[in-house]
């Protein structure tokens, strides 16, 4: 039997951070090496425009630095199949076809849609765009026939429309495509230095490509125990960010001997962030070593890229012809 499809997608935002790593990204690399899952990524490219039509000139620079971050980390174009989605036009044409069956308010009752136009007040989201987005995203999804799709909890909404777009369109026409089911990624609740969510607009997030002097002044800043003000308190690693980040990345040994420590004000947070800046450098090296290689083979980016796409394309290609089979258009 042939392995399952699944597919995810993000939108280029430009390098990516460790609360990105160690949620959807380390999630994709996890799949991929199970060797369980013909694996399809994307750059959502067409998606980053719902939010960004305004301001573009930054999105083809964000798609090459995101994709030299998913092979730095370990995707592998041997093992699964990385494309852009305005390369394969087939998208557009399907969620065409998917918004004539897609009632409004579906699409009305969207709380991501909600949140997100309520929450990014500058940019002027009462577009035709922003409102389809999840039929876009249904039509990415199920041009694959995709049985899988790995997405955080903040992406299950539109999973839930994609399988609901997917019915009505097997009920009306035929039934071409099967419904996909969400496989949850479970998150360590990573936060920024400042002790906030980890995000690239409250300039709080550590890269991926951080290293050196850089990263060691990030993590040194960072928020710890807000109760230890002194080295003389003794602190609680709980509630230290600090510490989620040392479990991550320290070996087991040293974080019971930190978590003990901490707790007796045998340990400085100095000396802890050390600790930590240290070991992040060592697991990140190999990262760090393909980064350098692709950033001096960005032709070998595009090759990647390019191979993707034919790919998808041929996938697309034949999807389209039952579509529009179906569809008697
Ligand atoms: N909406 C997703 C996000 O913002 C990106 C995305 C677009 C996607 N199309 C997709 C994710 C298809 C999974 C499957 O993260
Ligand atoms: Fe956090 Fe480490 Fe300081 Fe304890 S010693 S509060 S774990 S930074």
């Amino acid at each position: 039997m042939a392995p399952k499809r699944i597919l995810s997608g993000m939108r280029p935002t430009g390098k990516l951070h460790l609360g990105n790593l160690h949620g959807a990204l380390g999630n994709w690399v996890d799949l991929q090496n199970s060797g369980k899952y013909d694996c399809f990524y994307f750059v959502a490219d067409w998606h980053a425009l719902t939010s960004e039509y305004s301001s573009t000139k930054e999105i083809r620079d964000n798609i090459s630095s995101m994709v030299i971050d998913w092979l730095s980390v370990g995707l592998d174009p041997q093992k699964c199949t990385l494309f852009v989605q305005s390369a394969i036009k087939e998208h557009a044409e399907l969620f065409l076809l998917l918004s004539m069956i897609t009632p409004l308010a579906w699409l009305e009752r969207n709380p991501t849609y909600k949140e997100m136009k309520a929450e990014l007040v500058s940019k002027d989201l009462s577009t035709f765009g922003f409102l389809g987005y999840p039929v876009l995203q249904a039509a990415d999804i199920i041009m694959y026939k995709a049985y899988g799709v790995p997405v955080g909890v903040d992406q299950l909404p539109h999973v839930e429309l994609t399988r609901e777009i997917a019915r009505r369109f097997n009920f009306l026409y035929a039934e071409i495509f099967p419904i996909p089911e969400p496989l949850l990624t479970g998150v360590p609740k990573l936060l920024g230095t400042d002790g906030r969510k980890m995000s690239k607009s409250y300039d709080n997030s550590i890269y991926i490509s951080d290293r050196g002097s850089v990263l060691l002044q990030k993590i040194s800043s960072m928020f710890t125990d807000p109760q230890r003000v002194k080295k003389s308190d003794p602190g609680n690693p709980e509630i230290c960010n600090v510490f989620t980040f040392q479990n991550l990345y320290s070996e087991p040994e040293t974080v019971k001997e930190i978590d003990a420590n901490c707790r007796c004000a045998a340990i400085g947070c100095t000396d802890c962030k050390k600790i930590l800046a240290r070991r992040i450098a060592e697991v990140l090296k190999p990262v760090h070593e393909r980064m350098d290689y692709y950033l001096k083979n960005p032709d070998e980016i595009r090759e990647i890229i390019a191979e993707g796409n034919k790919k998808a394309t041929k996938i697309a290609r034949q999807t389209m012809g039952e579509v529009r089979a179906a569809v008697k258009i």
